[in-house]
């Protein structure tokens, strides 16, 4: 099984890059036969600005773009998706959403054509949530922020595709044994991703 890890985080010593490390490392411990990839957005240097190609896309006027088409294959390729990112401003970063902006079209996440509804295109991708905040957990609460963040993310986007959220982690700095204990939470997650296929590791 392979497993796509999409992070965002320009810093290659951030919490949030370690985290994404943590989740291979679990993936692979849990059994040698899964593989994944790193998809390092910033590194890549991914363009997030949706262009007016995307937009046509969008219209199905267009076909995508090169490096849309090669973020897709990936996805393709992959027996699951795990999206790392830091939380800036109660929702993921803007280059995470561009990604998801082109990346995610009309035609290969989903089918919009008029008079037939939305066809989720995704169902065969679980998708495994891990965000990083600095918040702490009572703001989240007082505010409603992971409830927000949970109807734009889980259900305005996975949901929209079809895409099942196997996992939404919400890891705080201020979590008791932070940073250490959510290096360990993501491990297992990593080891939890394919846990009903280890049949297919014997
Ligand atoms: C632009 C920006 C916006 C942020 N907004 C939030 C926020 O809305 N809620 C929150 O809990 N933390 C927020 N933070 C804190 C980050 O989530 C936190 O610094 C990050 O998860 C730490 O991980 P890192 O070492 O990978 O950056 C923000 C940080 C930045 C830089």
């Amino acid at each position: 099984m392979h497993a796509t890890i999409v992070v965002s985080n320009p810093v290659r010593g951030s919490l949030t890059q370690a985290i994404a490390r943590k989740v291979s490392e679990g993936l692979v411990a849990s059994c040698d036969r899964h593989s994944f990839e790193i998809v390092d957005l910033a590194a890549e240097g991914f363009d997030p600005r949706f262009t007016a190609r995307d937009a046509a896309v969008l219209l199905r006027e267009a076909d995508p773009s090169p490096e849309v088409v090669a973020e897709q294959a990936r996805l393709d390729r992959s027996d699951a998706l795990a999206l790392v990112y830091p939380v800036y401003w109660w929702s993921m970063p803007a280059l995470m959403k561009g990604w998801i902006d082109r990346v995610f079209t009309n035609g290969w996440a989903y089918d919009d054509r008029p008079g037939r509804g939305i066809v989720k295109k995704l169902g065969r991708l679980p998708v495994h949530l891990i965000a990083i905040g600095g918040a702490g957990r009572r703001t989240y609460d007082r505010h409603g922020y992971a409830e927000a963040m949970k109807a734009q993310i889980e259900h305005g986007i996975f949901d929209y595709c079809g895409a099942p959220v196997a996992s939404s982690n919400l890891l705080l700095l201020s979590d008791e044994g932070a940073p250490d204990a959510l290096l360990d939470k993501a491990r297992a997650i990593g080891e939890a991703m394919f846990a009903a296929r280890l049949a297919d590791c014997a």
